[in-house]
């Protein structure tokens, strides 16, 4: 595998060096979260909603008390609550709290970019969520319009190069929030939810 650079190049845009030194996290983290959880199933999609709620509650905790407003995408938890309680299930228990570097402009840049940027993989799950569930399964946070807002935005922001404190921030904000949600993956059995009622 390629060393990973935390030093974006100079004419290189922020995006750019964000997903080139993620890229293996994210496949590690893709494959992981198919198999801790997956979508194949009411279960299984049941599963998976609780595990991004438990990972993205402190993210969203911490982005809420330290970043500045633009870079504070729209919290999904709420959305994932709610997609929960319509398949008759009740939040899952919390995932460990995540300690992220100061609290500088890199910091949130790169942890807004990981939660927002998913919202792009969101799109190609929802659409075979409606498959396989036939379109009865709810669907508040894949299919969230205001994180696709955000996303477009954020774009703007990081489709240039980045000043190189900024690009460094980020990258290793983004490196951990990659990890964190791998960690919650890996222990996806402290996620569990407590059923109401069963799911088919
Ligand atoms: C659960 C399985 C997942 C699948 C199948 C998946 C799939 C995808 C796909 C198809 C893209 C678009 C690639 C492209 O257009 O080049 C993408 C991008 C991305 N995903 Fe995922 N993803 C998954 C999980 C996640 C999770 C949990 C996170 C966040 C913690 C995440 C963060 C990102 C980011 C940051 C990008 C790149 C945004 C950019 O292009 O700047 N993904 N993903």
């Amino acid at each position: 595998m390629a060393p990973v650079r935390n030093i974006a190049e100079p004419d290189e845009s922020l995006r750019t060096h964000l997903r080139a030194a993620t890229m293996a996290a994210h496949d590690l983290l893709d494959h992981a979260m198919q198999a801790a959880s997956g979508w194949q199933t009411r279960a299984d999609y049941a599963r998976f909603l609780a595990l991004q709620h438990a990972a993205r509650a402190p993210l969203e905790d911490w982005l809420a008390a330290h970043a500045p407003a633009d870079l504070c995408p729209p919290p999904q938890t709420p959305l994932l609550a709610r997609d929960l309680a319509a398949l008759g299930l009740e939040l899952p228990a919390p995932a460990p709290v995540l300690t992220l570097s100061s609290p500088d402009a890199g910091t949130a840049l790169g942890t807004a970019w990981v939660l927002a940027g998913s919202a792009l993989g969101n799109r190609a799950i929802a659409k075979q969520v409606a498959r396989i569930g036939s379109g009865e399964w709810p669907v508040a946070f894949l299919g969230d319009d205001a994180m696709m807002a955000f996303w477009q935005g954020l774009r703007l922001r990081i489709e240039q190069p980045a000043a190189p404190g900024e690009a460094e921030g980020a990258t290793r904000a983004a490196e951990a929030v990659f990890a964190h949600f791998l960690e919650v993956a890996e222990n996806s059995q402290s996620v569990e939810t407590t059923p109401e009622s069963l799911p088919a």
